[in-house]
């Protein structure tokens, strides 16, 4: 059994059990697909076997470079985009602190973790050179194909800059890299230059790389048990390949519902929590999501919410605006921590009817009151819930998440595991910088400006 649950009774008034029966064999033969591998995109599907075929032997490796960070770091640089920065990420700001920044070290029991490479912001990189010259640190620096620009520009400077400062042999011992087996620049940066390198499996895309040293180097730097990240994927793959009932399969519900509803002009779906620190996993699963479905002139639009913040924002629009949404609840059902409202005898506020609650039980009041709100106002309600927000639970997490992606994509009739659209923008960004080789582009392109 798996700690997460999923819940569809709030779609009740949207899909009925006949609608989700029809999906029996299809969801059979999509399971086929993705065991043997001869589905769409089958070459992309080392994900699946991922979390056990990782050994002890690699995970010690892991957590042997990630002590060697830690011992000589106050910040760890993680530079890279996409799959390559946002599932680190996310169980990182999931895990941590909300105030981590403000930790010393020895309170956060590890360096602080920081981002490069995710974005062309020239005074960002600016603000992080001039915090690097006061701070010892070193640089994870993650890129599949070794070539993407956004963490190829960061990683230039920031290699400039570790070389400056402690000379090219020490600087070599702070840079880690994570990169293709045999292709790439950074393959033969690293090469080069003697950088400690970890491979990314062939078969594993970007999205779904979380469970490789894409994921785990930058988690186990920032002091987060690795083996239990893995242990929870693990539970989860076994109990999702062993699960053929699709009736009890949650990926498989969770793939079948949101198709009907999408098929009913749902075109929209927000996954919404209740815990900010969940706020990158939101993001992680948008690229898991949209980049995986929206091709062929179709796809969900994954969209992301953190309430309650955003109910004071969004709120109006998922209640009352155009009725193409609908919400998943991603619910954390403990708190690990505490926090009880007091009791205050002026009761000038108001408020003692809350005395002695906890705050997560506001929490899921809110949320109660407002899935019940948004289903009222025609948008279907699913909840995917975990019992607490630790690493084993968020291992299953992820790994649901990505069986769930890779079911959706073959019931919209998509190959879930390639990204032919993320070219186009590229190859106008080169020819307007003028990169050898786009001489034809870069002439067309200035005639459009
Ligand atoms: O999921 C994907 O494949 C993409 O989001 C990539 O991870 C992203 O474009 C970064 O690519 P790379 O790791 O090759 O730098």
């Amino acid at each position: 059994m798996t700690g997460l649950k999923i819940n569809l009774a709030k779609t009740s008034q949207f899909i009925s059990d006949n609608e989700i029966a029809l999906f029996e064999s299809e969801i059979e033969l999509h399971r086929t697909n993705i065991y043997n591998k001869t589905g769409a995109g089958n070459d992309f599907l080392g994900w699946v076997d991922l979390p056990s075929s990782i050994t002890p032997d690699m995970l010690a490796q892991i957590e042997a470079d990630a002590f060697k960070m830690q011992q000589q770091s106050e910040l760890v640089v993680v530079c890279g985009i996409g799959g390559s920065y946002l599932g680190a990420r996310a169980v990182i700001d999931a895990l941590n602190s909300p105030f981590a920044a403000l930790q010393t070290n020895q309170e956060r029991k590890a360096p602080l973790v920081i981002y490069a490479g995710h974005q062309l912001d020239e005074d960002y990189m600016d603000h992080l050179l001039k915090l690097l010259d006061k701070k010892d640190y070193s640089v994870i620096v993650i890129s599949k194909s070794g070539t993407t620009t956004e963490p190829a520009v960061a990683f230039r400077l920031l290699k400039s800059h570790l070389e400056n400062k402690y000379g090219e042999a020490a600087a070599a011992k702070r840079i880690f890299a994570v990169t293709d087996a045999s292709k790439g620049a950074l393959k033969k940066l690293s090469t080069a230059k003697g950088y400690s390198t970890y491979v990314i499996p062939d078969d594993v895309g970007g999205r779904f790389s979380v469970l490789t040293p894409v994921g785990l180097l930058p988690i186990a730097v920032a002091g987060i048990d690795i083996a239990q990240l893995v242990a929870g994927a693990k539970t989860m793959e076994k109990f999702l390949r062993e699960e053929d009932r699709y009736d009890h399969n949650p990926a498989a519900l969770y793939a079948i519902a949101r198709n009907i509803l999408y098929r009913k002009g749902k075109t929209t779906e927000i996954l919404a929590s209740y815990t900010p620190s969940l706020n990158f996993v939101v993001e992680w699963w948008k690229q898991l999501y949209g980049e995986s479905e929206g091709k062929d002139q179709k796809g969900i639009f994954p969209a992301g919410v953190s309430f309650t913040t955003d109910l004071h924002s969004m709120g109006q629009y998922i209640q009352d605006g155009l009725r193409n949404l609908f919400e998943t609840v991603l619910t954390v059902e403990n708190s690990a921590r505490k926090v009880e409202i007091p009791n205050d005898p002026d009761d000038l506020d108001g408020l003692n009817f809350l005395a002695g609650k906890r705050i997560g039980e506001v929490n899921r009041m809110a949320s109660l009151g407002t899935m019940i709100a948004h289903v009222d106002g025609e948008v279907p309600n699913l909840e995917v819930i975990i019992p607490k927000l630790d690493a084993y639970h968020l291992g299953e997490l992820i790994y649901f998440f990505e069986m769930a992606c890779a079911l959706s994509g073959y019931i919209l009739e998509v190959n879930p595991f390639d990204q032919p659209g993320v070219e186009a923008y590229k190859k106008n960004m080169f020819a307007l910088l003028e990169k050898p080789g786009f001489e034809k582009e870069t002439a067309e392109i200035r005639k459009r400006l």
